[in-house]
């Protein structure tokens, strides 16, 4: 069973990863969630990933990752999240507490288990940065990195940028020329699996519990603010990495190496495929399976308290 650490900066999208990331255990072993800055700041998004542990019953420990990208001005993303970086459910009191330093506990988890823990990363990509800066064991002690972001289909902050890259464009570059295995879910393939209507009504004829509530209640306000500044009704990106950790035959891919454009101005935080590298260590996602997609959510959507 692969064993990874998942950082999030949640973030609507980042919410239904984790549900299924809780739903879908019998296929991988999740060990902790670190909390970036991102879609909102560090201590929103901190105190979104406690609350939904807590609902979910998780039963992982939850860090504390990046405040701050390594060099650009940090941006977030509450025109689409919130001014709580997860607007839309009301959440009871939270007796979770965060268990600490979530860099310490990355490097520390990776080193000491060379080989086999897995990085999975949905936000901004500060933390991996800043892991694979502080050590170099870190690197090849990695099994692999799964990454959500990058675009070669166009951006949703820029033209070309996509949010995460953007967010941190010179942490991406880091990650990206690391030389680690890399899977990549863009926005060429995450804005394949759309929410819509038919999936919204599958979930309100499906059973109640706590889960299905927040579910509706999120994305109540997402589709709202998706209208308002992107499309019809929102992609669930973060949660492909996830679907693809159950079960990798629900996407295809084709093998680059992905340089980040860190000097521009109006192309700031593009990814672009290079094609004449030769050293293509980035499995980039081209195609999604919408039905095996959804079938995993709903699996998932079935084992949630
Ligand atoms: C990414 O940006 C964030 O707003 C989402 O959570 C996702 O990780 C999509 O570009
Ligand atoms: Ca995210």
């Amino acid at each position: 069973m692969e064993r990874f650490i998942f950082d999030c900066d949640p973030g609507h999208d980042d919410a239904v990863a984790l549900a299924m990331a809780k739903g879908l255990s019998k296929y991988f072993k999740l060990e902790a969630v670190i909390a970036t800055y991102g879609n909102q700041t560090r201590d929103k998004t901190l105190a979104n990933a406690l609350n939904l542990a807590q609902a979910l019953e998780l039963d992982v420990p939850v860090y504390a990752g990046s405040e701050m990208p390594l060099i650009r001005k940090r941006v977030v993303a509450a025109n689409i999240h919130g001014e709580n970086g997860l607007a839309g459910p009301v959440f009871p009191p939270c007796k979770l507490k965060c268990a600490g330093n979530g860099i310490r506990y990355a490097l520390d988890t990776v080193i000491n288990n060379p080989g086999e823990i897995t990085f999975v990363s949905v936000g901004p990509f500060t933390d991996l940065a800043v892991c694979l800066k502080a050590d170099e064991r870190f690197a090849s002690s990695l099994k692999r990195i799964i990454v959500m972001g990058g675009s070669t289909v166009g951006g949703n902050v820029t033209n070309t940028a996509e949010f995460n890259v953007y967010a941190d464009p010179e942490a991406a570059e880091i990650v990206f020329s690391s030389g680690v295995e890399i899977v990549q879910f863009g926005l060429d393939v995450t804005l394949q699996v759309m929410l819509n209507e038919d999936i919204l009504n599958r979930v309100r004829a499906s059973k109640e519990t706590n889960y299905k509530k927040i579910f509706l209640a999120s994305m109540e306000y997402y589709v709202k603010s998706c209208r308002e500044f992107i499309h019809d009704f929102p992609a669930m990106h973060d949660p492909c990495t996830i679907a693809y950790l159950a079960d990798p035959s629900a996407f295809e891919f084709k093998k680059v190496f992905v340089s980040v454009d860190c000097k521009s101005n109006l192309n700031y935080g593009a990814t672009v495929d290079i094609r004449e590298a030769e050293d293509k260590n980035v499995y980039k996602g081209i195609k999604a399976d919408t039905e095996k997609f959804w079938n995993l959510f709903f699996e998932a959507l079935e084992r949630l308290p």
